[in-house]
Formats: C-alpha cells, structure tokens, sequence
C-alpha cells in the first residue's frame, strides 16, 4: 500500500518535471535564449522539437478537423483547365463556385450555383467570352453576382451573374477592361472600395481600374521587372504586395506609386514564390530555397531585411498557394500537385507560425477554391471551407472545430467582413481608407439582394494607360488609341461587332458539338 503510494508521488513528480522543462524550453525560445545568431526560427516542420513546442502551447485550433463531402455532394465531370499558369483556377463565394475549364476555340469558366453537384451535363452553359484561355477568376467581395477574369486574350473582363446562375452561355462581359499588352494573369477586387479591380499581366505590369467606369486609373508599369507572380492587398486596401520572379517582394503603395518596402531574394530559389498581407500589417510568403526544398516566411514590412521567421518544409516541388483568415489567423498551405493541406495558426509569440494539423488525402489537387467567411455553416462550427479541384471533378473539403455545444461560438466566429463596401470607387482613388465593414455570423449569414453593376463609361479613350500597345496574341481584337479619328472609331466599332457575332457563333457551336458528343456516346454505349 505504501510503496504504491510512493510510486505514484515519483510518477506525479516525474511528470510534473517534465512539464517544467518544456514550459523553460518554450520560454527559453521566446525569449531567445535558444536563437540562432541570425534571429531566423528555422524549424524543419516534424522534428521533435516542433512537436514538443505544440505540446505547450494551448490553442483552439489544435483539433480542427477536415474532412472531404460524400460523393454525391461533389461536381462531376468537370474539365478542368491544364493551362499552365500557377492560379487557383477555382473561386467561391456563399452563392456560386466558379471553375476555369478546358474549352475549345477560346477561353471559358463554369459558375455553378453552390448547391447543383452531381453531374455536371456537358452542355451546361459556360461564361465564354474570352478569345484565349481564361488564367484567374476573382469574385467581387461586394456583390455576390459579379465576377472578373483575366486571359490569355491580354483583356481583363467583368460579368454580371444571373441571381440562379446561367441558363444560357454567357459572352458579353458588363464591361471589358484593355489595357495590357500581354496576357493577364492575376486579377484581384480591392476588399474594401466598391468596383476598383486589380490586374497583373506578363507585361509585368500592374493596373487598377475602376470598373464602374471602365477607366484604367493606375498603371504601375515600371516597377517589376519580371514576372509578378501573385498580388496581395492589405486589410484597408492602402499597399499592396507583390511576389515576383526576380526573387523580390515588394510593398507598393499603389496611389503614391512608390515602393514602400522590398526584400530581395526573399526565398533564393527560383521556383515561384507566393505573397500575401496578413491583417496586421506583416506579410507571409511561400518560396524556395536555393536546394529546393519549400518555405515559408514572415515578414515586417518596417524591417525587411531579416524574416520574423522562416521555415523549411520539406522538398515538394508543387507552389504552396496560401489561403489566409485574417477572423483566427489561421493560414492554410494547399501544395499544387500535393495531396494534402497543411494549416498554421499564426501569432505573435515565438515561433510565430505554428504548426496545426495536416488534411491529407490520395489524390493531387489541380487548384483550390477558399469560401469566404461569411459562406460557412456556423452551427457545424465549420471555420474554413475548401474547393479542391481533381482532374475532372470539385470536391469541397470542410474544416471544423470539434465543439460539445450546439450554441454559437462566438470565441470561433468574430464579426467578419460583410458584403457591404466601405468605401466608393471614386473616395479611394481620391486617398481615402476604410477597414472592412463588419458582420456578427451569429444567425448564420443570408445572402441578399445584389444591385446590378452598372457601367457608365466615361471617355475611356482618354484614359487608356499608354497608348497603343499591341497584345502579343494575333488573333485579339484590339482598340488602338492612336486611331482618334470619329470615322476609325466606327470602324472599329463595325469590325468588334462582327468579331463579337463570331464569338457567340463559336459559343453556340461549342455548346452544339457537347450535345452532339453526348448523343453519340449514349448511341454508342
Ligand atoms: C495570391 O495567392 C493566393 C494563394 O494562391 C491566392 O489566394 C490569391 O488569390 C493570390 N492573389 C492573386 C491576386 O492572384
Ligand atoms: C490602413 O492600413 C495602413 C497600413 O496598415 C495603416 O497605416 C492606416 O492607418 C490604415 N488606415 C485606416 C484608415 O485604417
């Protein structure tokens, strides 16, 4: 009896030492009795170090859990896009999820409504007015019917969604923005100002349009001089950050035109890097190292020169794409090619960026679509929600927080960024900033009525960005500035008008051929 006392005060002793060391390690390393003489927290993600640290911290987001939907809540028989251009090829919003697909003679996206999964009919009608391959979609967060696109075709276009999605294929854009002399890569929605658009095209260059009016108001042009790889901005919409081949991430205060912060060779390898803004301010990157292996970095923007920390992950060659929820600071790393998503509770306390949790799967992901906040289904306690796309289906992956209670957790569900914008187009380029306007998710959230983009085009060719720069597709109909004349103007007018008859003709046809295909394999089968 005695003696099985004492053997459960040594146990008891024993672990309570042990929890004494970890908590002298844990704070050892926050205060940096451990650190390397270069302050970088390199940590190769998995060694035992990483994992006593997880032991000690405390955090609500240790046990999130992810797990794909049955199969019959998937989209079947999807073709996706195998161009080769490193976007997510998939956006979501509460209402549509949207798909960039193989289509012939030209570029097109399916935009389903969220709840048609199952299998997706051939003829299903596309948005299809691109003349090249569609490379990234962006939804507008203002407005849950609105949708913007950029191709191969050097044009970045908007559309206006109908409320139940599309009966018809769709191939007049509310508004075509021209303005890029090289195919567009990159188009992204300001958060917080209404109808400002981003792009970024192979002409390294960077516009920022007001699509209400369809002008062109800034042309960041000089200031990459490769590739840009992707564009971030930040909570208010005032910076910008940029990743770009030339190994540099750069903090551009778009309205100043000036770069406000850069760090070159941010990650030394070549493969590309990602860059996004976090919301307070700091910036995340994925990269390469010089040997290849997978990264991850933050970054302060005031003291660039040393990361706050730096990871290395493991020797995949797939881009990590960074999905980012500013509500639990919470960033999800979807490899392309990898069949897995890793998450990272961001904070700041050494090591910075913590480990989570792996989602893992058998099959690669071809993209990845990320639903915005207000979109999840709070009563399952669900705090992200993914799109990942396969070879030939959508299959959404759900991330919940294991709770007992059936209340709203509102420790889970800050108020989140709402629909409504903060700001017009005019207010910011003007200088203006504004936060994000705030929801409570607490009664779930209910998509409402959205007004229709209007357009009202002022004397675009007046605003052009530079003039006359010639798309380097030959097949692109084309508005040049330098044809001022009334009666060229016409002319013009004439020639898009047949290009555009040609256009719908070749979408008809297409969505003719799909049922005729389909009609020859039930013959055939
Ligand atoms: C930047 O990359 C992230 C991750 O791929 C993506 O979510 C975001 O949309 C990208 N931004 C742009 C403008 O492409
Ligand atoms: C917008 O964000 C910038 C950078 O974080 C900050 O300096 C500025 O104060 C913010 N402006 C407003 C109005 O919130």
């Amino acid at each position: 009896m005695h003696h099985h006392a004492r053997l459960i005060f040594c146990i008891y002793i024993f672990s309570w030492s042990i929890n004494l060391f970890l908590f002298l390690v844990e704070t050892g390393s926050r205060s940096g009795w451990f650190r390397t003489p270069d302050l970088k927290q390199s940590a190769r993600l998995g060694l035992p170090e990483y994992t006593m640290r997880r032991v000690v911290r405390q955090s609500k987001f240790r046990h999130v859990f992810g797990q794909a939907v049955k199969n019959d809540q998937c989209y079947d028989d999807i073709r996706v896009s195998r161009v080769t251009w490193d976007s997510s090829f998939c956006a979501v919003n509460p209402r549509f999820v949207a798909i960039i697909i193989e289509a012939s003679g030209g570029g097109a996206f399916l935009v389903l409504p969220l709840h048609k999964t199952g299998r997706i009919d051939k003829s299903y009608p596309t948005v299809c007015g691109h003349t090249g391959p569609v490379l990234d979609i962006d939804w507008c967060p203002h407005n849950d019917q609105v949708i913007a696109s950029g191709s191969e075709d050097c044009t970045v276009m908007v559309w206006q969604i109908p409320e139940n999605g599309l009966t018809l294929s769709l191939t007049e854009p509310v508004v075509v923005l021209e303005g890029h002399s090289k195919r567009v890569g990159i188009v992204a929605w300001h958060p917080t100002a209404r109808n400002v658009l981003l792009s970024a095209g192979c002409d390294n260059a960077i516009i920022i349009w007001n699509v209400g009016t369809g002008e062109a108001l800034i042309n960041l042009d000089d200031m990459h001089s490769d590739m840009i790889y992707n564009v971030s901005w930040n909570r208010n919409g005032s910076l910008i950050c940029t990743a770009s081949k030339d190994k540099k991430v750069r903090v551009i205060d778009p309205r100043k035109q000036e770069i406000v912060a850069e760090k070159e060779k941010a990650h030394e390898g070549a493969r590309p890097m990602r860059a996004i803004f976090l919301a307070d301010g700091n910036v995340f990157t994925t990269g390469f190292s010089r040997m290849s292996e997978r990264q991850l970095a933050l970054w302060n923007p005031k003291n660039m020169q040393e990361p706050i920390a730096l990871h290395e992950m493991d020797t995949s060659n797939g881009v990590l794409l960074p999905f980012y929820d500013p509500d639990t600071s919470i960033i999800y790393l979807c490899g392309k090619g990898d069949s897995s998503i890793r998450y990272f509770e961001i904070t700041d306390e050494s090591p910075y960026v913590h480990y989570l949790n792996t989602f893992s799967s058998k099959e690669p992901q071809r993209g990845m679509g990320y639903m915005p906040k207000r979109g999840l289904d709070v009563n399952k306690c669900e705090i992200a929600r993914f799109f990942k796309l396969h070879e030939r289906k959508c299959e959404p992956i759900i991330m919940t927080v294991p709770r007992k209670s059936d209340l709203f957790q509102d420790d889970l569900y800050p108020d989140t960024a709402g629909p409504e914008a903060a700001l017009e187009a005019e207010e910011w380029f003007e200088g203006k900033n504004a936060d994000p306007i705030l929801i409570s998710l607490k009664h779930g959230y209910i998509p409402g009525k959205n007004r229709d983009l209007k357009v009202v085009k002022k004397n675009i060719l007046d605003s052009k960005p530079t003039a006359n720069k010639k798309c380097d597709l030959i097949n692109v109909p084309k508005k040049t500035t330098d044809v001022a004349s009334v009666q060229n103007e016409a002319k013009l007018d004439e020639i898009l008008k047949e290009i555009k008859s040609i256009k719908d003709t070749i979408c008809n046809q297409d969505e003719r051929i799909s049922k005729l295909e389909q009609q020859m394999a039930k013959i055939a089968a």
